[in-house]
């Protein structure tokens, strides 16, 4: 068999991951929640989730996979002591990345469907515009199109490796993206709604703050950084080397809330510059804004850099969740990169179109409401939880201070990995579970 797989630089891993984390979650979702949540009350609690789960997590997977250089489901098996078989969470995550993928890259398609109709500007009344999305919902067979051509464009990224295809258009995206967010960021800096925004941001209203912003935030917290299923497991599996893991994790958790905030001062002046709801929900970027930018001068230009913006941030967080998939076939199967693409790529193509045609559904509820309510309410949670309890447990301390380092940072985030996360992590779930 050919050696493993591996990263070039540790540059090219850390774009990779924060190409990884850095997706819809950040400019679609964030901005919206953040909205409903009243502002800046819900993004001091979304900082803590991220410092106190999120970076022990990510410090758990990333060592995890590192350490055993297998995919998620290997992975687990290596970490195993007792007779309780630990191969089951690398399962759930590969199948939870399967189901995340299935309707992200519909979503994906919608994204590359506005970036066209960008290019050509956004013209005619304000209910012409927001019936487009509606439109496309309708449109299954143009949805099923786009969809297709998501999943093409990503199977032929991945089928060119980790270093060429997963590192090389981390390190061609990323970069590109953080030029186009500071270009949208200074325009939004001139917009008259920029101090409401400012203010909106940075005035905290905890009175908005209820028990289920805390679980959102957790939730969010969670998408956003990719973790629960096995994806920085994945990730971590092809570093080789010296590599300062806590370090890591705290580069990728800053600049993807650095992300966040940044997508938030561009969306929410131009809300408030046009006396719009900032909590108008997850129509924002697809119904809102579009109108928006219809109106606003210099608006065609900035739609297309917008939406050119989230569509490169959706394709490196694609990539990530079918290399899981591929790499589980690969490493269990022994079977090669392109076959795994192939089998992978059509399996979730498949799936996906139970998504895109948005007029099929289970009891009322859409295939893609319901596909990411089971993952990301119910199997990120359970997957997060149950890598903080092998990690937090079944290695010993002596062990991660050794290999990990023990800095007094190292020894905190070790530590909130061991008690904080899973016991945080334990109530969303119980949470989740009592409200289904
Ligand atoms: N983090 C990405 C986003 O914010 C989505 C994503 C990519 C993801 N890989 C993942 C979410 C793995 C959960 C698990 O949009």
């Amino acid at each position: 068999m050919s050696a493993r797989d591996a990263w070039k630089s540790k540059l090219g891993f850390i774009l990779a991951a924060v190409g990884s984390a850095v997706g819809l979650g950040n400019i679609w979702k964030f901005p919206y929640v953040v909205g409903k949540n009243g502002g800046s009350a819900f993004i001091s609690i979304y900082l803590a989730c991220i410092i106190l789960v999120g970076i022990p997590i990510l410090i758990a997977e990333i060592y995890i996979g590192k350490k055993s250089q297998l995919n998620p489901v290997g992975a687990f098996r290596f970490f195993q002591k007792g007779k309780i078989p630990f191969s089951p969470i690398g399962y759930s995550g590969v199948l939870c990345g399967i189901i995340i993928l299935s309707y992200y890259s519909v979503i994906t398609g919608w994204i590359c469907h506005y970036l066209m109709l960008s290019f050509r500007g956004f013209y005619g009344t304000e209910t012409e515009i927001s019936t487009i999305f509606d439109n496309l919902n309708n449109t299954p067979w143009l949805n099923v199109a786009w969809h297709t051509f998501v999943m093409t464009a990503i199977m032929l990224i991945l089928m060119k490796g980790v270093m060429k295809g997963i590192e090389k258009a981390s390190k061609i995206l990323m970069p590109i993206l953080g030029i186009l967010l500071l270009v949208l960021v200074c325009y939004s800096l001139t917009l008259d709604g920029m101090k409401d925004a400012w203010h909106f941001l940075t005035s905290p209203d905890f009175s908005k703050v209820t028990g289920g912003s805390l679980l959102e935030a957790l939730g969010t917290s969670f998408f956003t950084l990719s973790l629960g299923i096995g994806a920085m497991i994945t990730y971590g599996s092809y570093l080789k080397g010296e590599v300062n893991i806590t370090k890591s994790a705290v580069q990728i958790a800053l600049i993807d809330t650095l992300i966040a905030f940044l997508a938030g001062i561009v969306i929410f002046p131009i809300v408030f510059s046009n006396n719009l709801e900032p909590s108008a929900g997850p129509g924002l970027i697809f119904q809102t804004l579009p109108v928006l930018f219809a109106k606003m001068p210099g608006g065609h230009i900035v739609s297309v850099i917008f939406f050119a913006l989230v569509l490169f941030a959706a394709v490196t967080s694609a990539i990530s969740l079918l290399e899981v998939a591929v790499s589980f076939i690969i490493d269990e199967f022994k079977c090669s990169r392109i076959k795994a693409i192939l089998i992978m790529g059509s399996v979730i193509w498949l799936l996906g179109i139970l998504s895109a045609v948005s007029s099929w559904n289970v009891a009322g509820t859409p295939f893609l409401d319901l596909f990411d309510k089971i993952a990301s309410c119910y199997m990120l949670p359970l997957g997060g939880l149950c890598t903080a309890l092998v990690f937090g447990w079944a290695i010993t301390t002596e062990t991660k201070y050794k290999e990990i380092g023990s800095s007094v940072i190292t020894k905190i985030l070790l530590f909130a990995a061991k008690y904080v996360s899973p016991i945080l992590l334990l109530i969303v779930f119980l949470k989740e579970i009592g409200s289904f």
